[in-house]
């Protein structure tokens, strides 16, 4: 061994400690030279066979060399290790100027979660839901419904009609903000063929506002047509709905007979309840609470559907989800519903995954 290849040796350690790219690398180099078997210390073991003199320069220089490496390992050691934690601080930075999203801090609208209760409660019947859009025709929306042109539900003072683009616009043309759910029914008679079972929650629209009337508010329309069904079905079914949303196992139903233009007979559903000392309870109390609309769907319904109501009749109701709402959780103001109140929603609203679900309830 000459000083010179100690020379070379020293040169290719150093290139190879400097372009070491991690910290195991760098380790295999480290034992390559200076470990038990490591090219520098083994050439230690050799200097017991030089002369004096050459023995005292060379073990000068494979100290110097020895050194040179230590230090040069040490150095890229803490490169590293700076590489390294920059790396991760980089991926695991914080970013401060987000805002808290504060956990638990929602609420699910009253609205929400009574419509959910609803046709969690159909479902469980075998309805399935619909949907139609806010902005009906006034044929789905009227006109089909056996409403003739001068039924008080189709004046400008109810109902909100876009503006028209042209005079003498057709029924089907003609457009307006549905007033009603049962547009749903339409749509719905026009797109499938009996049997139907459909519960359709929805937006509605009229030009109302006081304390139980706002402009904008929800209904939800059941319908179920097939071959026998009948009146005491209709009954049956709204009374097993009303008593498991209101959890009242005696509620009692009654039907007041009345007029709508779509169903045929028609009547109001009322609910019992109490008013005892200016208070509103729910239940077998003798006293009677408006609820909703229902009837046998009109035979000229059918017929503008394509239905042959010699084969097929069937139901339908209508309600405002608001009104059940309100019923139910005590909420004395609609206008409140839509007020976007963050105290009433944190009073009135349900934190979710806390929601009594009467499908988990069974
Ligand atoms: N559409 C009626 C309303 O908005 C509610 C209604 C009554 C719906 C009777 C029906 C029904 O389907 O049969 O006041």
């Amino acid at each position: 061994m000459s000083e010179t290849e100690l020379t070379s040796l020293q040169s290719e350690l150093l290139t190879a400690i400097e372009a070491a790219s991690d910290g195991a690398a760098l380790e295999a180099l480290r034992v390559e030279a200076l470990g038990k078997k490591g090219k520098l210390t083994e050439m230690m073991k050799t200097l017991g066979k030089l002369d004096p003199d050459a023995r005292k320069a060379m073990g000068a220089a494979l100290n110097a060399a020895k050194d040179a490496v230590s230090v040069a390992i040490e150095a890229k050691q803490k490169v590293l290790a700076a590489a390294a934690l920059s790396e991760r601080l980089e991926k695991e930075r914080i970013d401060v100027t987000l805002s808290p999203r504060p956990m638990g801090e929602g609420r699910i609208h009253p609205i929400t979660q009574t419509t959910d209760e609803i046709v969690t409660i159909f479902a469980a019947m075998g309805f399935a839901t619909a949907k139609g859009p806010d902005i009906d025709t006034d044929w789905n929306s009227f006109t089909a419904l056996n409403m003739p042109a001068n039924h008080p539900a189709r004046q400008m003072q109810d109902s909100f009609y876009m503006p028209d683009v042209s005079d003498g616009l057709s029924s089907t043309e003609k457009r307006v903000l549905r007033p009603h759910t049962s547009s749903v029914q339409i749509r719905t008679m026009m797109g499938q063929k009996p049997p139907i079972r459909i519960i359709a929650p929805g937006r509605t629209f009229r030009c109302d506002y006081d304390m139980t009337h706002t402009p904008m508010f929800h209904q939800f329309e059941g319908l179920v047509i097939d071959e026998k069904t009948n009146m005491g079905h209709l009954k049956g079914c709204l009374l097993d709905f009303l008593r498991a949303f209101f959890g009242i196992d005696d509620l009692p139903l009654r039907f007041r007979p009345s007029y709508f233009p779509f169903t045929e007979p028609s009547a109001e559903v009322d609910i019992g309840c109490s008013r005892k000392g200016g208070e509103l309870k729910l239940g077998n109390y003798g006293d009677w609470l408006e609820i909703g609309g229902c009837g046998m769907v009109n035979s000229n319904v059918l017929r503008n559907c394509g239905i042959d109501p010699d084969v097929y009749q069937g139901f339908a109701f209508g309600t405002g989800i608001e009104r059940l709402a309100m019923l139910k959780y005590g909420i004395p103001d609609l206008r409140t519903f839509f007020e976007a109140d963050m105290r009433w929603l944190k009073h009135y609203g349900f934190v979710p995954l806390d929601i009594p679900n009467p499908a988990m309830a069974g």
